[in-house]
This record gives structure tokens, sequence and C-alpha cells, in this order.
């Protein structure tokens, strides 16, 4: 499709059923903003342009509300007067537009990029006005789609004006519409707030382009797809049935989900081939597995990267900035912040790293913390390939551990290690022989004592 496309989405509604101080669409689904999934969908059909209409209160928060590397053309709805009229808003940016112009809200996020393409195709095919339609489980408060004999639409009725008979219509607007980017500034013009709410209905385009004769198509959709998010607990139906949808395209890219139910993923998560994951793992954004990777049951995971044939937990939190490498090994209450662990290296138990390098084949033990803070800045701990750090040692940063050293466990290392060097810091062991029996003898004398 080569029509050039705007897409105006409109978010200018105040969302007080969310009862929050931010507003509905930077509420989050799948580690991003309802917004954020609607202004990708934009990109994704490559839209000339992103407009975005808001209300006054979200004026001076925009840099917020628009995510850094989206290009979005901003528009201000100062009073809401309606749909239509928040649509005009923009009109200084579609005025002129020799194109398709596609309308969204910033509350539907379900909404899927092969919809909106049988939405152009329509527009391709010679409609003015392409309406996305559904059969609605309860069409209540939705407006009703009203269809002529031939089956041709002829208005869009809103339930608060619908008579009885149009109430009994289960084909519904989904509020997304398709416009003829030359028809609709003609239409909107001519619309009125003749109706029960006294607003401008953008829905009135479509008896305005019948009485002009122009070709309005209907295109329809699953229902899911065009849930509008009002409350939070629609945002947590809104969150299952993404997830399904995301659980499905991971299996379907050939990782097994033991517990699909159980496992959390984000916009961006990557998978690759003959993953395993076990239940309950929670995959916040910015996490790339590579294939072969084994997640086991109860890790936290963001913003990291595993490598091929890693093995992960159980019960593993891998913070911001974790690299893991291939083959690598992270155990069991071992948490990892912004270091790399390469490849075939093992942190296998209770252990804290953070800010360093283990460099590869190293072996890090049981009970392992990387001192990185000093109460007012981070510093680095680099532990060189095929280093073994001996268990509960504590590595004072910024410090280096030499490639292929020892550390004896119980060490606190607070200056560098050689390659190949032992570096133990604890104090000597003392030995005194038969002390323990003298002790108990001491103490059953004392005891006999007191019982006399
Ligand atoms: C709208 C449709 C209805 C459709 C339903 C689907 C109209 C007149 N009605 O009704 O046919 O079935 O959506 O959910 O279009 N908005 C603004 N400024 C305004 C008014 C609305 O930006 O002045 C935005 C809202 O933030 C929201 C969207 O437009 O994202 C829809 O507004 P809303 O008031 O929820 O419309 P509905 O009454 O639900
Ligand atoms: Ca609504």
């Amino acid at each position: 499709m080569n029509t050039p496309l705007l897409t105006i989405t409109l978010a200018a509604g105040l969302g007080t059923r969310m009862r929050s101080k931010t507003p509905k669409v930077l509420h989050m689904l799948g580690g991003r903003s309802m917004l954020e999934h609607v202004l990708a969908l934009s990109d994704e059909l490559g839209a000339r342009e992103n407009i975005v209409v808001l209300g006054p209160e979200m004026q001076n928060r925009t840099d917020r509300i628009i995510p850094a590397g989206t290009e979005a053309r901003i528009f201000i709805q100062h009073e809401r007067k309606g749909t239509a009229h928040a649509v005009l808003c923009a009109r200084e940016a579609f005025a002129g537009h020799d194109g398709d112009i596609i309308v969204l809200y910033g509350d539907t996020p379900l909404l899927t990029a092969a919809t909106l393409r049988k939405l152009r195709s329509a527009l391709a095919e010679g409609a003015d006005i392409a309406v996305l339609g559904f059969e609605a489980a309860d069409p209540t408060g939705y407006g009703r789609l009203v269809l002529n004999a031939n089956g041709h639409i002829e208005a869009i009725r809103e339930h608060k004006d619908a008579s009885e008979e149009e109430k009994a219509i289960t084909l519904c607007n989904s509020g997304v519409f398709g416009f003829n980017g030359r028809k609709l500034p003609g239409l909107l013009d001519r619309i009125d707030n003749n109706n029960a709410n006294g607003e401008f209905y953008l829905t009135d385009t479509v008896e305005l382009a019948r009485e002009d004769h122009l070709d309005v198509a209907v295109v329809t959709c699953d229902e899911f797809e065009v849930l509008g998010v009002n409350s939070r607990e629609q945002l947590s139906v809104a969150e299952k049935i993404y997830q399904d949808r995301r659980r499905r395209e991971v299996m379907d890219g050939g990782a097994t989900l033991l517990d699909p139910s159980s496992v959390y993923f984000s916009y961006d998560t990557k998978i690759g081939r003959d993953v395993l994951i076990e239940p309950h793992v929670f995959l916040g954004p910015g996490v790339e597995i590579a294939d072969n990777v084994h997640i086991r049951a109860f890790c936290h995971i963001e913003q990291t990267r595993i490598g091929e044939g890693a093995a992960i937990g159980p019960y593993a939190r891998l913070r911001p900035g974790a690299d893991i490498g291939k083959s690598a090994k992270v155990g069991n209450f071992v948490e990892i912040k912004k270091s790399s662990v390469e490849e075939g290296a093992k942190v296998s138990h209770l252990t804290y790293i953070g800010d360093a390098r283990i460099g590869k084949n190293a072996n890090i033990g049981a009970g392992t913390i990387t001192c990185n803070y000093d109460g007012f800045n981070k510093h680095f701990t680099d532990i060189g390939e095929g280093a073994f750090i001996g268990s509960n040692s504590a590595l004072v940063a910024p410090v280096k551990v030499g490639d292929g050293a020892f550390v004896g466990s119980g060490s606190v290392v607070t200056r560098n290690v050689e390659p190949d060097a032992l570096a133990v810091s604890r104090a000597r062991q003392t030995q005194k022989s038969d002390w323990a029996n003298k002790f108990r003898e001491m103490n059953a004398r004392l005891k006999a004592k007191k019982n006399k």
C-alpha cells in the first residue's frame, strides 16, 4: 500500500475510573504504556505521522507521555466536546492530506496491525470511510452499526440515542475508523452536537457520508481486540489477553512453557528455539534469551541478555544490565545487576554480583558478595578467566582478581589479586587440643553444684 497514512490517536479522556494520578493511557500493559502500544501499531503500518490528541492536564507532561524514540505530533483538546471535536483539534495536521487517515483510541491497546491492514484495504478498494465493527457479547454502551436491507451501513447510533429496535443490534462500533483524507474535513465540518450527550460525535460522519452517496464499508474483528480499558479490572483483562497472545507467539517460535499461564512476557521479549521455561517466571522489558536456555521456576528477569545454553534459577533475579554468556550457570538465590557473566562461568548459589565482570569459566562460590556500593558511588569488580572465588567471600570494589587466581573462602578481598595467586584474608585458624572435653567437664561440675 503506497497511499500515505496518518494516524490520529484520541487520548484526551481523563480516565477517572482508573482512580489514578497517572493519565489512563500511561498505564502499563506487557511492559509499556497503552499509548505506546497504539503508537507502535501506527509505526508498524508505516504512518507518515502519528498525531496524538491529549487533554489539557497532560500538556506539561508530554515528554513522559510520548516515549523516547517515538515521533508524535501532539494536539491539546482544551474542552472535551466529543470524538469529532477531538479529531478536529488536530485539523491543521490532516487538512489537505491526500491519503488514508486512521483514528485510534489510546485506551484500546490490543488492536493488531492485521486488522488495521484490512481497514486500509477497504479504503484502497474505494471506501471513503471504513468502520471497524465487532459483534458484542453485551452491546450496552456501544454505538450500534445500523445496516439497511442490503447490508450496507446507514448510520452509527450511540446507545443513549438508540431506539429499542436499534438497541437490539449487536454489531457495534469499535471507535476505530479509516477515512479517505480528502473527504474527512468536509464531513467533520457538518457535525453538530444534537444528541443525548450534547457532544460532537465522530460516528456521525457515517450518516453524513451516506447522504453524500459516499461509500462506507464495515470491517469486523474479534471483540477482545477492541477492548477499551476504563478501569483497573479491564486493564487486568487486557493484560491477560495480551499475555496469552505473547505466550502463544513464544511457543510458536519454538520454546516450551511448562505452565504458560504463570509465565509473563513483555512486548519486546525475544526468545530463541528450544528454550525451556518452568512455571512462575516474570520477564520484564528488554530481555533477550538465546537458543537452548533453561529457565527454572521462580525467576525475575529484566533488561538482561542470556546466551545460548545457559541455565538460570530456580529463584534467580537478573536485573538491568545482566549479560549472561553462553553455557553459563546462574543458580538459586543469585542476584545479578549490570554485570557480565562470561561463557561457562558459574554463579551457583546465594550470591550478589553487581557492577562486575565474571570471566570465562570462573567459579563463584556460594554466598559471594561484590561490595559495589560505598554509600556514594558504585565501583567495579573484575574477576578473571578461570578464577575461583571461595564461598562466603566479600569482594570490596574497586578490585580485580586476576585470571586463574584463587580466593580462599570467607575472605574479604580489598586489594587486587595477581593472576594464578591465592589470596586469603580471613584470620588464621588456631586449635586447642582437648579444649572441648575440658569445657564440657567444667560445665557438668557447675551444674551438679547448683542442683545440690
Ligand atoms: C465511543 C463511540 C462509540 C463506540 C465506543 C467504543 C463516539 C461518539 N462513540 O463511545 O460508538 O462504540 O467509543 O468504545 O465516538 N475522546 C477524546 N475527546 C473527547 C471525547 C473522547 O479524546 O472529547 C477520546 C477518549 O479519550 C477515548 C475515545 O475518545 O479514548 C472514546 O471516547 P469515549 O468517551 O470513551 O467514547 P464512548 O462513549 O465510549
Ligand atoms: Ca469508551
